[in-house]
């Protein structure tokens, strides 16, 4: 007789421990398998990864820290496909890469040149290790393993040609020495959170990309301290700002002058001051077609990019983009499309020409939190007086408010949020739920971000105590549309739930009264899967690896409404009372809320994505590693991590950043 079928719960594992192991630890019955590491060839003629700091090629191997990541199915004679669950693309974030200083120092065989000027051959490892891959994986038998020599496989790197959409496209600020139309610039940088498109493309978050551009001490005068340098210094890129690898002192080619902004020639078309306006965007990326061009969609805003999560469907209606600033105090965007929603798109052939039609004209909007639990979307629109007559920059265009769009928010005072990381839209209900990682800067007596309704932790340090400023474990909120759904200018919100050590107060930490089977801090990463509609939040944490590594938590979530308010009390230091009253979610329980994997030893958990089966989970293990001491290069056991060499997988022995996939050993959905 035939057994039977097992019977599903989900969340029914076993919670995983906190873990401080040098290991990808998941519950009982689980399995965790590594597919594709930093360095991993995708391209049959190149050799295998050494692991060794010798290794060459970097154009056509895996790069470094990844991140984000998306499942594109392909069937069996290779067309896009929905339903596949054995064959597939992921649509990969490679966002950055572990240097204690200016070098990439687990790339190069001594660590690296950490001094300017940087050597060309280093440089020339260092930028095609960022960006994006496209890899193709496969299932053969019970076991996944990525394709190395697939026509899929693709690097997208920062010399890659992108095209500037949207209204900014063409305009002044955008004119380079490379492309004086300000049409197109070269590459994608430092790509942390993804999303996919309803139409089945890959769009990509550039985050932290000042930090790849330098300016000199004089800088300022050179642009006649023009309003250039009101939004190079809103940017994070004041002057005389070094930059973080120092590619610019690789040489004369160009391919290293860009990344020096400094004003140098006699006009815009002459030299790089405005390369960083060509940063800060949403990236589209067909991972079908290697032909098509990537496309920079300003339409959606300049700012530090996560993730971006497509609001619930309507057919006949606007889509709406949801979109985090990941920056101390910065700014939640949503942006709708001027194209209705047609459903016949979803399997349209040109899916370039589809991201044209949906993403390059729209509205762009902030939020702006209430404490009732109410909230605005504000417009980006320069025909606002508060954006055109805004005192602080003079707005020439709509183009120049998109580029612009955190000089735009602050002008229309939008709430500054404790850094907006990932959102996702419930598929459940369509409420988004955006991660707030944490914020060194939310304190009780700051003039700029004392605590809010919407960000009201200000304690100072995990446990309530005097030592560390700021909301160190961050939280999740929740925002619910109006009536009008994508197009709403109201909604609704509440606090989902705060990190916080489970022995903290409850009473000024620990507000969700998480368990030891529930606690964490940092929430970054943050998707819903479909299959099962579980919401997975990872994290990225600063405040807790003194207890464990980062984590996986698995979640099913009520809805907005389903808690009560709850009112916090600070002392000033001028001794007078502030008191904070949030709407807070209804606290997890056990069948709610349990940590399903912890990481290795100085890694994060960040990007996921599933087979539409549920039964093959990828995740992304980031920079295991960081933090090792540049001196100690040839020293293994000095390394913060030597995962996954020490789960035995490929050579050498340097931490790497890697793929996992995660599998039931009885067959079933990953989290049940
Ligand atoms: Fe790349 Fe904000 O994390
Ligand atoms: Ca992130
Ligand atoms: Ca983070
Ligand atoms: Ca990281």
């Amino acid at each position: 007789p035939v057994p039977p079928a097992p019977v599903e719960k989900l969340l029914g594992f076993a919670a995983v421990s906190k873990s401080l192991a040098d290991s990808v630890v998941v519950p009982a019955g689980y399995t965790a398998s590594i597919i594709y590491a930093l360095g991993d060839p995708l391209a049959a003629a190149t050799p295998a990864y050494k692991n060794d700091g010798t290794d060459t090629d970097y154009d056509n191997r895996a790069g470094d820290h990844h991140d984000g990541m998306e499942w594109f199915g392909l069937s069996g004679t290779g067309t896009p496909s929905l339903t596949s669950v054995d064959r597939g693309l992921l649509g990969m974030n490679h966002e950055a890469t572990t240097d204690e200083t200016k070098a990439s120092f687990f790339l190069h065989a001594n660590g690296g040149t950490t001094t300017l000027p940087r050597p060309a051959a280093e440089v020339d490892k260092e930028i095609p290790i960022h960006g994006v891959a496209i890899v193709e994986v496969k299932k053969t038998g019970a076991a996944w393993a990525y394709v190395k020599d697939s026509t899929f496989n693709r690097r997208i790197t920062p010399m890659t040609v992108a095209e500037i959409a949207g209204p900014a496209r063409g305009n002044a600020l955008m004119t380079t020495k490379y492309s004086t139309a300000g049409t197109t610039t070269r590459g994608t940088i430092n790509n942390c959170g993804t999303g996919k498109t309803p139409w089945g493309t890959l769009v990509t978050g550039e985050e932290n990309w000042n930090g790849y551009f330098t300016r000199g001490a004089a800088d300022n005068a050179a642009r006649g301290n023009d309003k250039s340098v009101t939004s190079l210094n809103r940017y994070g890129k004041s002057q005389g700002g070094a930059s973080r690898h120092g590619w610019e002192s690789a040489g004369a080619d160009d391919k290293y002058a860009r990344w020096n902004i400094g004003v140098t020639g006699a006009t815009a078309a002459d030299d790089y001051r405005n390369e960083m306006n060509t940063f800060g965007y949403i990236v589209e990326i067909d991972p079908y077609d290697k032909t098509k061009s990537i496309k920079k969609r300003t339409a959606l805003g300049r700012f530090a990019h996560e993730s971006a999560a497509f609001g619930k469907l309507e057919a006949g209606k606007p889509l709406a983009v949801y979109q985090g600033d990941d920056s101390r105090g910065e700014y939640i965007y949503k942006f709708v499309s001027n194209a209705n929603w047609d459903p016949a798109d979803a399997t349209a052939a040109d899916r370039i020409a589809t991201g044209d039609k949906y993403l390059d004209a729209g509205k762009l909007y902030t939020a702006k939190f209430n404490a009732d639990g109410s909230g605005q979307w504000i417009e980006l629109s320069i025909s606002n007086a508060a954006i055109s007559g805004y005192a602080g920059y003079a707005f020439a265009d709509q183009a120049d408010v998109l580029v612009n769009a955190r000089l735009a928010a602050d002008a229309v005072g939008a709430t500054k949020m404790d850094r907006p990381e990932w959102c996702a839209t419930n598929p459940a209900n369509g409420e988004i739920y955006f991660t707030l990682t944490n914020n060194s800067n939310r304190t009780v007596n700051s003039a700029t971000t004392p605590p809010d309704a919407a960000n009201p932790r200000a304690y100072t340090d995990m446990k309530g105590a005097t030592a560390q400023a700021g909301n160190p474990n961050g939280h999740l909120i929740r925002l619910r549309e109006g009536a009008a759904g994508a197009a709403a200018t109201a909604f609704t919100w509440d606090v989902y739930l705060f990190g916080a050590e489970a022995s903290a107060s409850k009473s000024l930490v620990n507000l969700s009264s998480l368990t030891d089977d529930q606690d964490f801090s940092s929430p970054d990463g943050l998707a819903f899967t479909p299959s099962t509609g579980i919401c997975w939040i990872q994290t990225d944490d600063g405040a807790y690896t003194d207890v464990t590594n980062c984590m996986m938590l698995a979640a099913l979530p009520g809805q907005i409404g389903d808690g009560a308010a709850q009112t916090l009390s600070y002392t000033k230091a001028d001794s007078s009372q502030l008191n904070v009253t949030t709407p807070v979610g209804k606290a997890p329980t056990a069948d709610t809320l349990k940590r399903f994997l912890v990481g290795p030893k100085a890694s994060e958990i960040t990007g996921i994505c599933e087979t539409p089966d549920g039964k093959a989970l990828f995740v992304n293990i980031q920079h295991p590693g960081e933090s090792t001491k540049a001196a100690d290069i040839g020293d293994p056991t000095k390394y913060t991590s030597q995962w996954p060499s020490n789960a035995g997988f490929g050579a050498g022995n340097r931490p790497r950043s890697a793929t996992i996939v995660i599998t039931k050993n009885d067959g079933g959905r990953v989290g049940t």
